[in-house]
C-alpha cells in the first residue's frame, strides 16, 4: 500500500483500453489504487503509449525472442536457478496429462526464462496486486508462486473475454458468437495454475440478437470490460475478497473441492 491506495501493476499486449479504463478510474478515485508500473511482452503494444502519457514507468520483456533463442540454443544455463522442472510440471494445469514431456519440458522452461525477466524488471517497483489486461501469455507455476507470497489470498487477476468456464482460450467473443450463443460476457479472476480456471470475482453479461456480428458482441464485451475490472479491482483495494476452499459432494460417494471468491463486507 502506498498510504491507503493499492499498489497496482499492469501487464499488458495490446491496445490497453482495460488499462485506460483502470488508469481513469484510479484518477477519479474509483479505484483506491495508483499503477506503479506497466509490462508488456511486446514492444510495439499500443497500450504502452497510453502508460507514458500518464507518466506511467513501462517496460518491456520480449517474449517472443526469449523463447526463439531458448529453442535454438537450450542451455541449462539459462534456466532460472530457482525453477524446479518436476514441480512445475506438476503443478500446471494448461496441458493434458498424456502431453508429451518433451514438449512440457520446453514450454514450462522457455517460459520460466521469460518469467523470470519479468520478475526482475518488475523488482523496482512494489506492487500490491498484479493486473493482467490483455496479456496473452500464459503463466506458470515458476512465475505465480513467486507473486503469490501469502498463501491465503492470491494477487494476480486476469479478465477474460466470455462467461468462465465457457470458452477459455484467446477468442472469447469469437467462440461464443461463433458457438450460437444468446448471452456472451466477460468475467474477472484470479490467475491460477490452468487457463482461465481460477477463482471468479465478478462476471457480467450482455444479450447477442440477430443483428449482432463478431464486432459488435466484441463492442458489447469490452464496454463491460471497463467497468467490471475497476469494480473488482476496488474490491481487492478495499480488502473485501476472500477466498475460501468449497468442497460439493460429486456422486458415487466422492467429494470434489474449488476455491472460490467470496465478496465481504467493508471491514469485514
Ligand atoms: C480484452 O477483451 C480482454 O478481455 C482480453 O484481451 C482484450 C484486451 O483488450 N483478455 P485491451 O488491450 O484492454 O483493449
Amino acid at each position: 500500500m502506498m498510504g491507503n491506495l493499492t499498489r497496482i501493476g499492469v501487464l499488458i499486449s495490446g491496445g490497453g483500453s482495460n488499462l485506460q479504463a483502470i488508469i481513469d478510474s484510479c484518477e477519479k478515485g474509483i479505484i483506491d489504487g495508483q499503477i506503479v508500473f506497466v509490462g508488456s511482452d511486446v514492444s510495439d503494444a499500443a497500450g504502452l503509449k497510453r502508460a507514458r502519457t500518464n507518466r506511467i514507468p513501462t517496460f518491456v520483456v520480449d517474449y517472443k525472442s526469449i523463447i526463439q533463442n531458448y529453442k535454438n540454443t537450450p542451455s541449462r544455463k539459462m534456466v532460472p536457478r530457482d525453477f524446479n522442472l518436476q514441480e512445475a510440471a506438476s503443478k500446471q494445469s494448461f496441458f493434458k496429462p498424456d502431453t508429451e514431456f518433451k514438449f512440457l519440458k520446453f514450454f514450462l522452461e522457455s517460459r520460466a526464462v521469460a518469467e523470470a525477466d519479468l520478475l526482475d524488471r518488475m523488482k523496482p517497483y512494489p506492487y500490491d496486486l498484479l493486473v493482467l489486461a490483455g496479456f496473452m501469455r500464459n503463466l506458470t507455476p515458476y512465475f505465480i508462486d513467486r507473486v503469490n507470497t501469502n498463501r491465503s489470498l492470491p494477487r494476480i487477476m486476469n479478465i477474460h473475454p466470455a462467461l468462465l468456464p465457457a470458452f477459455p482460450g484467446i477468442d472469447g467473443y469469437g467462440d461464443t458468437f461463433r458457438y450460437g450463443c444468446k448471452v456472451g460476457g466477460c468475467t474477472v479472476h484470479f490467475v491460477d495454475y490452468g487457463e482461465d480456471t481460477g477463482p471468479i470475482i465478478g462476471q457480467r453479461a450482455f444479450e447477442i440478437n440477430e443483428d449482432d456480428t463478431i464486432e459488435t458482441v466484441r463492442q458489447k464485451g469490452l464496454k463491460l470490460e471497463w467497468e467490471l475490472y475497476p469494480e473488482c479491482i476496488q474490491l481487492y483495494a478495499q480488502g473485501r475478497l476472500k477466498t475460501v476452499k468449497m468442497s460439493f459432494a460429486a456422486g458415487g460417494g466422492k467429494s470434489s473441492d474449488r476455491t472460490v471468491v467470496r465478496v465481504v463486507r467493508k471491514g469485514q
